[in-house]
């Protein structure tokens, strides 16, 4: 009996590293329906380090990319008061709407949403003082298409702040980061936090 339960366990363990290495190697989107990984608390990469690393200031348009279910976004709203402007930019419908429904539960009125891929950003060259995402990056299967994106919409000398924590299948290393941002055109690379949990912040 004992035997049965330790090889159930390897097989689920073996199952379970086996989806994560296959995750890794296929970028794609963490699923409306699994929400509940972006929901749960997001050590090391808090809210108060985002807040720190970005330095959001009243009446500044902010872009935030993969927002998932708001975990970030109804406090970067608020910092940056209702002179401000942040625009959510997310693959999934659904994620934007569970976002907007918690903005006006919240009394926010600053968020504006758009559904589209990162690879392609609907908004003019030079729109926004900031750009922010979040465990988003390794999702895009082609993120040199995403980060020239980024730059191209960041006014000159605009931040990036790119959030990665270890444990999550399509976690960057900052070296990766650095060389991949730097090609774009982004420079600058700081980073703040250890490296299984850190904020870059960069500049274009
Ligand atoms: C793992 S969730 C992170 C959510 C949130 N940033 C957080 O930290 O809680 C990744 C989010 O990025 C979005 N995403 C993935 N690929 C994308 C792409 N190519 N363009 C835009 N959004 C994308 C997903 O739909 C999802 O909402």
């Amino acid at each position: 009996m004992r035997f049965r339960a330790k090889s159930a366990a390897l097989l689920l363990g073996a199952a379970i590293v086996g989806a994560a290495l296959w995750w890794r190697k296929n970028p794609s989107a963490c699923p409306y329906g699994q929400r509940f990984w972006v929901e749960a608390p997001h050590p090391l990469i808090t809210r108060d380090r985002l807040r720190e690393v970005l330095a959001p200031q009243p009446g500044e348009r902010v872009l935030e990319i993969g927002p998932g279910t708001g975990y970030y976004t109804l406090h970067v709203a608020d910092w940056i008061g209702e002179q401000g402007r942040l625009d959510i930019f997310d693959l999934q419908q659904e994620m934007l709407d569970h976002t907007m429904r918690r903005a006006t539960e919240a009394g926010l009125s600053n968020i504006h949403p758009a559904q589209g891929d990162a690879r392609e950003l609907l908004y003019s060259d030079a729109a926004f003082d900031a750009v922010y995402l979040t465990t988003v990056l390794g999702e895009i299967p082609d993120r040199d298409a995403a980060l020239r994106e980024i730059a191209r919409v960041l006014r000159p000398g605009g931040r990036l702040v790119v959030g990665e924590l270890f444990g999550d299948p399509h976690w960057v290393s900052p070296g990766k980061l650095a060389a991949e941002t730097a090609q774009a055109g982004l420079g600058g690379f700081l980073r703040h936090g250890p490296a299984v949990g850190y904020f870059a912040r960069l500049e274009r």
